[in-house]
């Protein structure tokens, strides 16, 4: 295990203020975040896009504060320094202030979570203010915000328009008042990026395919690996397609068994052979 210290709130305002760029991944799983703790990145976002790729859901939906749970509570147990937040799933902040807090705070009590995340503009301050005037740091997320893609018109690139834009700066400022700690901006233009960072006074900005000018950058883990097979963003950046890697042993595994090259002697166990003998006998006297 490494020994880095545990990610904590001062220490990532501390690397926003001297410039220092925050590393942010996506994660699922406890050997996941395993190897993200070994890297030594910073926050650990249990996103609700586990619906899509670990489950295989069309859409982030149909997840529940359940599911998110279950993944939160092994992600910790892989990664105990990150920063954890937890992703609020569709419907488990929408209905009312009380609802959001109640389910922000089964992200703290059951896995451990460092902070939640949850999406929308000025509509959810009041969630926000709620959620963190019970003590729970939240993260805001405005831009391509997947629960609401059918109302955006899909996934596509928010604010390349002036008004739009104006709207998601005014989004921001809102979330920052109603006390946001970080807000991620996903898919919005470089330059409406670089003046929500530039205006943002207490609140870390991370960018997911909206330019270099954030505070930090978040990829999805599955996109910078290749590993969800029905599309890839054009923002993520492979790093290596260990899905291409997995596909290629599978396809050798079956040929193996197949052909009868695996197992070999190193992958099976034995019994010595006065054990066998006494086995033989005893099944003689049957
Ligand atoms: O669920 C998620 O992974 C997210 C990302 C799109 C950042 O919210």
């Amino acid at each position: 295990m490494s020994e880095r210290k545990k990610v904590t709130l001062p220490m990532l305002f501390k690397k926003m203020a001297d410039g220092e760029p925050i590393t942010m991944l996506t994660c699922y799983d406890y050997p996941t975040a395993y190897f993200q703790e070994q890297a030594g990145i910073d926050m650990v976002l249990v996103g609700d896009s586990l619906g899509m790729t670990m489950l295989g859901y069309e859409s982030t939906l149909p997840v529940t504060m359940d599911d998110m749970i279950r993944h939160a509570q092994a992600v910790r147990r892989g990664t105990p320094n990150a920063w954890l937040i937890g992703d609020m799933p569709y419907m488990s902040y929408q209905p009312s202030v009380e609802t959001a807090i109640r389910n922000a705070g089964r992200f703290m009590a059951e896995a451990a979570c460092d902070a939640i995340k949850l999406e929308g503009g000025a509509e959810m301050a009041d969630r926000v203010a709620g959620i963190v005037a019970s003590g729970i740091p939240t993260m805001g997320h405005l831009g391509l915000t997947p629960q609401s893609a059918s109302a955006l018109g899909g996934f596509r690139v928010q604010g390349r328009g002036a008004l739009q834009a104006k709207k998601i700066i005014d989004d921001a400022k809102a979330l920052e008042e109603a006390g946001a700690f970080a807000i991620l901006l996903e898919m919005v233009p470089d330059r409406v990026c670089q003046i929500i960072t530039e205006r943002a006074e207490d609140c870390i900005i991370i960018s997911l395919g909206s330019g270099p000018h954030a505070h930090g950058q978040l990829l999805i883990y599955h996109d910078m690996f290749g590993l969800y097979p029905r599309f890839k963003p054009r923002m993520a950046k492979v790093y290596a397609d260990a899905g291409q890697v997995i596909l290629n042993g599978l396809k050798q595994y079956v040929e193996e068994v197949t052909n009868h090259t695996f197992p070999q002697p190193e992958n099976w166990f034995t019994m010595k052979d006065e054990e066998y003998e006494e086995l033989v006998e005893l099944l003689d006297k049957e």
